[in-house]
């Protein structure tokens, strides 16, 4: 069992990855601006506990930051301070509305390259989970995707990689954090996709990879 914070866990991805990482058999806490917002949700999930999200960040083995790309800079720096080792995971995607169909990757390369300077650098950060619809992940059905998970810190990448079969989901290591601006890229093009071809939450597999985790 796992000590996880869901940064952001009322919200479409967290609330979907928090269902999930419950279902998994983790202590899971929601983090919300308002804790009594957060309590919701909670509750609705089964969670164990709930908090305003600087104190949900702290004393935890992995913290999960699902924010949108326009407070990711404000949340990053209430937490930065209580996460101590946790393993941060951010699942920012750099969308510019309204032409969100169109990759618009910030001049720092991505916003994992933006947490970094955020988190500074002794906080173990990774990037994952941003090819995968909130939709499905806020269900009960297997989900036909691949989640690439990008970090600098091998161990941390790990962790990310491993949590991946108990939530239905394959998580494959995709390198370093610099590679995490190929994901973040593809997400346009999912939601075009999704536009274009009237798909329900399109997402990524990889194929002919012998040795990667099974698909669960
Ligand atoms: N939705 C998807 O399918 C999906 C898939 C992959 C990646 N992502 C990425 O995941 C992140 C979250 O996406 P989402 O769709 O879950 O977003 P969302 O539902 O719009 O927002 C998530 C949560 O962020 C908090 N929040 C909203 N505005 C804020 C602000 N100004 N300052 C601080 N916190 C704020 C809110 O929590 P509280 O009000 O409780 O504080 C909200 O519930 C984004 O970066 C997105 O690109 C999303």
């Amino acid at each position: 069992m796992v000590a996880i914070a869901v940064i952001g866990g009322t919200g479409a991805l967290g609330k979907g990855l928090a269902r999930r990482l419950v279902a998994a058999g983790h202590d899971v806490t929601i983090g919300s601006r308002s804790a009594e917002k957060a309590q919701v949700t909670a509750q609705e999930l089964g969670a164990a506990g709930f908090a305003a999200n600087a104190d949900a960040a702290e004393g935890k083995d992995v913290v999960i930051v699902a924010v949108p790309h326009a407070s990711q800079a404000d949340t990053l720096a209430q937490i930065r301070d209580r996460v101590g080792q946790a393993v941060v995971v951010d699942t920012t995607v750099p969308l510019v509305p309204p032409k969100v169909m169109r990759v618009q990757l910030p001049s720092e390369g991505s916003a994992a390259l933006q947490a970094r300077e955020h988190l500074g650098p002794d906080v173990r950060l990774v990037t994952a989970f941003h090819n995968v619809s909130a939709h499905h992940l806020d269900s009960d059905h297997a989900i036909d995707c691949d989640v690439l998970v990008f970090s600098d810190d091998v161990e941390a990448r790990k962790t990310v990689v491993e949590l991946c079969p108990g939530m239905g989901i394959r998580g494959l290591s995709g390198g370093a954090l610099a590679n995490s601006a190929a994901a973040e890229a593809l997400t346009s093009i999912l939601i075009y996709m999704n536009k274009t071809y009237k798909a329900d939450g399109a997402g990524i597999r990889f194929t002919n990879l012998a040795q990667a985790p099974a698909i669960p």
